[in-house]
């Protein structure tokens, strides 16, 4: 009952309704009718069952309403068709046919049409191209439920900025909330994640000079992050827009966050460095693949001024290195919990950190870990990259003040990453700590959560067959060189500490396909996750030791970040999804 359409969970709603008349009149009748003969009892009985059947699928059908999929569109049609859509946290678990061709036979899990929340031509069009050419039918079946993921099921809210929701009340002289909007969803819980967001949309950028439409939701996706940058830059993960009128939802936490930010606002406020970066990320690659500077409004610069004030504050070190003094950071976190890396040890603040490295501080890791020492090397990479990307633009749309403020930001971080970040180990050579703290202390180990150690080249640091690099990819891929390499007999992979000692990430053997040059190691990681991928959609985490054991059906990220690899090696590598002599495939040639 759970597999049927939107269509049909409705239709069964009109159906139920003469049963549930027919069950009231019945019901004495069955008392005296009983001893008149057994056939008449088992043709009651029969009925009853039927009607409980069907009630049953009403009672389900309701509970689904409830959490259901905003479908985009505002006709009457599916408005209708909407109230019917089942929750996909509830969709996903459950392997829907037709079953792929391959020896897996993996499902179909594309909502159905109805209740997918975007929906993009040309998007289909690169499912097709792709599906049809590749010659691993389950590989195939993966890419096509995973490629679509987020628009079909995580837009919550979009406008594009030509109606009348762009002059809602709550857009104010300052312009916030104003133009086109796009509030996407992590998957199984209704907030947006900066770094989820940027990385859920990177495979469709290549697409948007194409699509109109699908242009206008990146470009609403960058200026609903403009609003969240600029009201709490200190925050990971946002509640829907006031606009939308989407109800907040808690975290369930017991937290104590300075600065103060409003929940109904904000869905969770860990400091992260990388959601600073991903925001910058969404628009330069918006810009890269597009040209368009529709997003560079004040709001953006407003954006940009608040992003370079929070940096300069998480430059500083522990001790003021004038007096000595400890000076309390303008960002502490506290939570009631028994896990040490969801909360901050010294009150809040984290261990100290020393003067002059030039490195940001991140009070947590992109995994929503907690850091250990505050230097989280990888999340440094990456903004700085992002913030020598974003001057560029800004140079050239005729800012010349605010480009050499990036840059000179940029220049700091990269030369702090590379003064501090890198360390003399005693059996790989030199590699990039995961963590330091100035004073040379130093976390060696990666997470599977991007930004990686693993994924530096990918995030625009350094070249792939970079030295350092290369010592650091053979540490982090050995059992005995990261103590979050997990391996069992079903799965392997990096992990990390949020899920724990036995569960790998499909993302990490992602990340590694996409940084290799060697056919059978890319072959190998791909082999792994679609192993580990029985209902046709990828996981956060994998138990190494049996891989129906795993976390999260429903996570658009990781769908993403498959689909981006199957996009990078189509590119790279043809002859291995299309085999011999194919052409390489090209997001933009379609
Ligand atoms: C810009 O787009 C091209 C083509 O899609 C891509 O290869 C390149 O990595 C992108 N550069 C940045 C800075 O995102
Ligand atoms: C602290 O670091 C800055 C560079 O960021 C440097 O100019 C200054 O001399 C350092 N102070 C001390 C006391 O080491």
């Amino acid at each position: 009952m759970l597999q049927h359409s939107a269509g049909a969970d409705g239709t069964a709603i009109t159906h139920a309704n003469p049963g549930r008349v027919g069950i009231r009149s019945t019901l004495p009748v069955t008392r005296e009718s009983i001893p008149k003969g057994l056939f008449r009892f088992f043709l009651i009985a029969m009925i009853l069952f039927g009607v409980l059947l069907l009630a049953a699928g009403c009672l389900i059908t309701s509970v689904y309403s409830t959490g259901s999929q905003e479908a985009l569109g505002s006709s009457e049609e599916h408005a209708k068709y909407k109230k019917a859509c089942p929750d996909y946290r509830h969709y996903a678990v459950i392997a829907h046919r037709p079953f792929s061709d391959g020896p897996l036979g993996l499902p179909f899990q594309r909502p159905d049409v109805h209740c997918r929340t975007f929906h993009s031509p040309v998007v289909e069009k690169v499912i097709a191209h792709v599906t049809s050419r590749m010659r691993d039918k389950d590989l195939a079946r993966i890419f096509e439920n995973a490629f679509p993921n987020t628009l079909d099921t995580t837009i919550r809210w979009h406008v594009d900025g030509t109606g009348k929701e762009a002059r809602n009340k709550y857009a104010s002289s300052w312009g916030q909330w104003q133009g086109a909007q796009s509030f996407v969803v992590t998957g199984d819980i209704n907030a947006e994640w900066l770094r989820d967001s940027t990385n859920q949309l990177l495979q469709y950028q290549g697409l948007a000079k194409k699509d109109k439409k699908l242009q206008t939701l990146i470009l609403g996706a960058i200026n609903t992050q403009v609003e969240y940058v600029i009201e709490s830059p200190y925050c990971n993960a946002f509640q829907p827009p006031p606009p939308s009128h989407g109800p907040p939802v808690g975290n369930g936490q017991d937290d104590a966050v300075h600065p103060a930010y409003e929940p109904s606002r904000v869905f969770e406020c860990k400091w992260e460095v990388d959601s600073l970066a991903h925001f910058l990320a969404l628009g330069n690659q918006f810009h890269n693949s597009t040209g368009s500077r529709a997003y560079l409004r004040d709001r953006y610069y407003t954006a940009l001024e608040t992003v370079l004030e929070v940096l300069d504050e998480q430059s500083k070190p522990t001790f003021d290195p004038e007096t000595s003094r400890f000076q309390r950071p303008e960002y502490t976190f506290r939570r009631t919990t028994s896990s040490a890396t969801e909360t901050l040890n010294l009150g809040g603040v984290g261990n100290p950190l020393a003067n002059g490295t030039g490195l940001i501080r991140s009070s947590f890791r992109p995994s929503d870990d907690a850091t250990i020492l505050q230097y989280l090397i990888p999340s440094n990479a990456q903004i700085s990259v992002e913030l020598r990307r974003t001057s560029e633009i800004v140079r050239t749309a005729g800012k010349k003040a605010m480009a050499e403020r990036l840059l000179e930001r940029a220049n700091g971080i990269e030369k702090g990453v590379w003064e501090h970040g890198v360390v003399k180990h005693k059996k790989y050579g030199e590699v990039f700590a995961f963590e330091v703290d100035g004073y040379g202390s130093a976390i060696i180990m990666d997470d599977a959560n991007i930004p990686s150690l693993l994924a530096l080249p990918l995030l625009g640091f350094c070249d792939v067959d970079n030295k350092i690099y290369q010592n650091t990819r053979k540490m982090i891929l050995d059992k005995a060189g990261n103590p979050y390499y997990l391996t069992g007999r079903a799965f392997a992979g990096v992990g990390g500490p949020h899920i724990g000692l036995q569960y790998a990430w499909p993302m990490s053997r992602l990340v590694q396909a996409m940084t290799s040059d060697d056919d059978d190691e890319i072959m190998d990681a791909l082999h792994a996750v679609r192993d580990a991928s029985r209902l046709g959609l990828v996981h956060e985490s994998i138990n190494v030791d049996r891989v129906t054991d795993f976390t999260r059906s429903w996570f658009a990220w990781a769908n993403s970040v498959f689909a981006q690899t199957i996009l990078n090696v189509a590119a790279r590598k043809p002859e291995l999804l299309f085999g011999k002599n194919a052409e390489p495939f090209l997001i933009e040639g379609v």
